[in-house]
């Protein structure tokens, strides 16, 4: 394998010295750049997109051609998974996922199947391969999984939901069916993820984009479980290399130490918790990636950068740090904008690694 040119970002995620501040941007690759609409227009739908090798490699890519990124995010969806289970997964446009097929009761449940990730999903392993090649050793790339928790929530409701009325329905009335559920999840993105790093993946993400809207309790009953079964299954050496992992639950502010005691590397942290508080509820366990508002980057390039300026000291001194947005980038931001906010990055954090 060649060797890694650039592995500032998977320093940070271990915590050892870096001589600045790595960063990368949650939906680096999308509709903000208009060399991904070129693609993906080509490509036809979204998911096309996602299920040709090729061209995920080259939205992949495309960030890092314009901006002085630190890592590559494998270009999929969390989505993947329920699709590979038979759910029918499909995007309407301006409506966000849908499934054909969603699940309503403990029989559909108990027909699902855990996914063989090499054969219903072999066309992302085949985009991390590709990937891997192509990067040529530049930067690392991570691969990516959503939560059980936050992948139940579309495949129950059948898509987005605003009050999650019919997933916690189930939840609460039945909940030795999403128990069962969860568990089938927590096995199917244990098994995706492992294929991912021995496809090439050099971190892995999990994003838990809806534990937030449940109570402590069920945070931990329903979505912190699942997610520490799958730290604990998960390939942690690859390559003669550690393979970080980072667990991001958006709204998660209050649960940080909890999520820090799973045995992870890192944590996501949106932009509702300041990322000085986050560092005393977690001390030097892990390392924490985040957390600039994506909204800041409709503001000039002076206002991004005071952000910047305040969130690197808001971290403070040393390593364990990973600037990035503390969800993803809009659509309709201007991508000089994202230079301006990764070009303060380099240029503001080298103080805070003296
Ligand atoms: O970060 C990256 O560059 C990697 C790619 C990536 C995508 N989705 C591409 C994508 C990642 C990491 C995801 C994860 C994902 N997908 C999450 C978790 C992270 C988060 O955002 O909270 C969730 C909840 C999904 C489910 C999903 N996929 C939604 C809700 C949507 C529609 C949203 C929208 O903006 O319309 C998608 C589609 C999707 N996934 C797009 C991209 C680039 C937009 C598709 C397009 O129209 O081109």
């Amino acid at each position: 394998m060649t060797e890694l040119k650039n592995d500032l970002y998977l320093r940070a995620l271990l915590r050892q010295p870096t001589e600045r501040t790595p960063i990368w941007m949650m939906r680096q690759a999308g509709r903000y750049l208009p060399e991904y609409r070129e693609v993906r227009k080509q490509a036809g739908d979204f998911m096309a997109l996602c299920k040709n090798p090729e061209l995920a490699c080259e939205v992949t890519l495309q960030p890092l051609r314009r901006f002085g990124l630190d890592a590559a995010i494998l270009f999929s969806d969390i989505l993947t998974i329920p699709d590979a289970m038979g759910l029918g997964l499909y995007f309407e446009t301006g409506e966000g996922p849908k499934f054909e097929r969603p699940l309503r009761d403990l029989a559909a449940i108990e027909k699902l199947a855990v996914p063989d990730p090499e054969l219903e999903l072999g066309y992302v392993m085949d985009a991390v391969r590709t990937i891997r090649r192509e990067l040529k050793g530049q930067v690392p790339l991570i691969g990516f999984s959503g939560s059980p928790w936050t992948l139940a929530t579309y495949m129950v409701e059948g898509g987005s939901t605003k009050n999650f009325s019919v997933v916690k329905k189930m939840m609460f009335a039945e909940p030795q069916a999403m128990h069962l559920l969860l568990d089938k999840l927590a096995q199917s993105v244990t098994s995706y993820l492992n294929a991912q790093i021995a496809a090439g993946a050099q971190a892995v993400m999990i994003f838990d984009t809806w534990g937030g809207v449940l109570s402590p309790r069920d945070y931990r009953e329903f979505s912190l479980r699942y997610m520490q079964q799958i730290v604990s299954g998960l390939t942690r050496h690859a390559d003669g290399r550690q393979v970080p992992v980072t667990l991001f639950t958006k709204n998660g502010g209050a649960w940080l130490a909890d999520m820090a005691a799973t045995g992870c590397d890192a944590l996501g942290v949106d932009w509702t918790t300041d990322l000085a508080t986050a560092r005393s509820l977690v001390g030097d366990k892990v390392a924490l990636q985040g957390n600039m508002d994506p909204s800041i980057l409709y503001a000039s390039p002076e206002r991004i950068r005071a952000e910047v300026a305040t969130i690197l000291a808001s971290y403070g001194q040393g390593t364990g740090h990973v600037f990035n947005l503390g969800h993803g980038i809009h659509p309709e931001v201007n991508p000089e904008h994202a230079g301006a906010f990764i070009d303060a990055v380099h240029e503001l954090s080298p103080a805070y690694h003296r």
